[in-house]
């Protein structure tokens, strides 16, 4: 359902009216293509978006998640989009009455990401079941893999992780990267979150790339139909080469893209239930 209707809002039909809506993006961890997505999508569907600074705001102060959404409401907010550091930050938040949306919880999961991504692959594919994936990089803490592998698993995709086993999970078979590139229909590419590891990788920057860095010579030992994918930002140069982030294969710039039209039908639903 919100990927049909993402489909016909990229299409130009069927836009809900929610004008004078106002929604706060409430991000509490830095965000460009999430936050700003969603104030497009807000923009387009006539609400209006207010986006909120952590910095200037009583959160310095010590007021907690709970408290300070709770202000939202009660000032008159229509909906809340809220990225958080923590793992489900949304369970001590029961008591707000108005829609939260998920901008991302901490390395637990990202659900408006993984929609564009199905979008993305149908968009590509025309189906889901049968398609083979491999989800390669920094896995553990990646909350854009731990949604997509459980998600895409239901769809009936073999999903498949691979990368330095530091970030291993377990959460998915393991495939050798090698094999992967020359096998699976979408090669999903994850960065390097550094900031989440304090740095402390095994392996560094260059040696990452020349083990699980996306070359161009690795690009072309991909299937001729297969597709590269990466939820950005990317680190180029560590798990990406430049030729790949735009080269014929990528649809990157198409999962960015796809992002606005996901994130308005998920408005409508918050508004319609
Ligand atoms: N893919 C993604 O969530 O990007 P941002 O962190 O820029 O929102």
């Amino acid at each position: 359902m919100i990927l049909t209707e993402a489909k016909e809002f990229k299409a130009g039909k069927n836009y809900p009216d929610l004008t004078g809506k106002r929604v706060i993006n409430a991000f509490f961890e830095p965000s460009t293509r999430t936050q700003y997505s969603f104030m497009v999508a807000e923009s387009k569907l006539g609400m209006l978006p207010i986006n909120f600074n952590v910095e200037t705001s009583s959160v310095k102060k010590g007021e907690s998640l709970y408290d300070t959404l709770k202000t939202f409401e009660m000032i008159g907010i229509d909906a809340l989009v809220v990225r958080h550091p923590a793992n489900n930050y949304f369970l001590e938040l029961d008591k707000i009455q108005i829609p939260i949306l998920s901008g991302g919880d901490g390395t637990g999961n990202h659900p408006t990401q993984s929609l564009l991504d199905l979008l993305t692959i149908q968009e590509e594919f025309g189906k889901f079941a049968g398609l083979k994936i491999a989800i390669v990089g920094d896995i553990r803490h990646s909350r854009v893999a731990h949604t997509n592998i459980d998600v895409m698993t239901r769809m009936g995709m073999e999903v498949s992780i691979c990368g330095p086993e530091q970030f291993n999970d377990s959460s998915a078979p393991y495939i050798d990267y090698e094999l992967a590139l020359k096998e699976m229909d979408i090669i999903m590419l994850l960065r390097v979150q550094f900031e989440r590891h304090g740095y402390d990788l095994a392996l560094n920057r260059e040696t990452y790339y020349e083990e699980f860095g996306l070359t161009e010579e690795r690009v072309h030992s991909m299937k001729d139909h297969a597709i590269i994918m990466h939820p950005a930002p990317y680190n180029r140069g560590v798990e990406i080469s430049n030729y790949a982030v735009e080269c014929s294969k990528s649809r990157i710039m198409k999962q960015m893209h796809n992002g606005v039209y996901v994130r308005m039908a998920v408005l409508k639903r918050a508004f319609s239930e």
